[in-house]
């Protein structure tokens, strides 16, 4: 079980430095064997992996929350996945929503950022999730089987990789996907991926979208799914400690 948190463009160094400290903290004392991931912004990468490392036992993981496709070159405002590996992150995201949308993300550049994160050794993270529009037509399932198909690059190992499902309709707004619309979309996902590869039965497929303590548990305790991607919840403390102790 992995739970991640996604601090998007939020929090100050002061503040980075403090929830780390929290979350090392905890993971040191936590019981279960679930994975803590924290994707600050590029800037503060540095301050995170300092603050976690130097704590015994820290057990948190540090990704980066996008790469280019390049491993260098004439990109202004880009970062590249061996940058990333440089400072110290073990994992990416890629494919967030929030790119798709804001920077024109299609799968087929999901694949190639994921292929060069899988160079530079990083682990990723494929996030996909259907519109509220596409849902209410009944396309779900399509558009989301399709983004995983697109966005995974042929040849991954299970080590290499998590999915992320993001309802785009879920994410930031308080509205989370039920449980059961939640177990259809992971068995599907799941179904997708065994389709690709049949050691793709042990990948960790993470639900995503105003996931926060109170419906943790109903989320985390489903079959297919493997871990949650938080993102407002994940800048305190104790919500995020909360989610990861509901994962047990
Ligand atoms: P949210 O964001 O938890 O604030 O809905 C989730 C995400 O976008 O990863």
């Amino acid at each position: 079980m992995i739970i991640a948190g996604n601090w998007k463009m939020n929090m100050t160094r002061d503040a980075a430095r403090s929830l780390v400290t929290a979350l090392s903290d905890d993971r040191a004392n936590a019981a279960g064997d679930s994975q803590m991931v924290v994707f600050p912004p590029a800037v503060l990468i540095d301050t995170v992996c300092a603050a976690a490392s130097g704590l015994a036992a820290s057990g948190l993981a540090v990704g980066g929350q996008d790469c280019h496709a390049m491993d260098s070159g004439a990109h202004t405002g880009d970062i590249a996945a061996p940058m990333l590996a440089e400072a110290g992150c073990q994992w990416v995201l890629v494919g967030h929503s929030e790119r798709r949308a804001d920077h024109g993300e299609s799968s087929a550049m999901v694949a190639d950022k994921a292929r060069a994160a899988i160079r530079a050794g990083l682990k990723v993270m494929i996030c996909v999730g259907e519109t509220l529009d596409e849902r209410e037509a009944g396309r779900a399932n399509e558009v989301v089987g399709a983004q995983v198909l697109d966005s995974l690059p042929e040849g991954l190992t299970a080590d290499q990789f998590a999915i992320a499902y993001e309802p785009v309709w879920a994410i930031g707004t308080g509205k989370v996907a039920s449980p059961d619309d939640v177990d259809d979309m992971h068995n599907h996902i799941r179904a997708v991926l065994t389709g690709r590869d049949a050691s793709y039965d042990r990948i960790d497929i993470l639900y995503g979208g105003s996931v926060k303590p109170d419906n943790a548990e109903a989320l985390l305790g489903l079959d297919n799914v493997g871990g949650a991607l938080v993102g407002g919840a994940s800048l305190k403390a104790d919500d995020f400690i909360a989610i990861a102790r509901a994962a047990g």
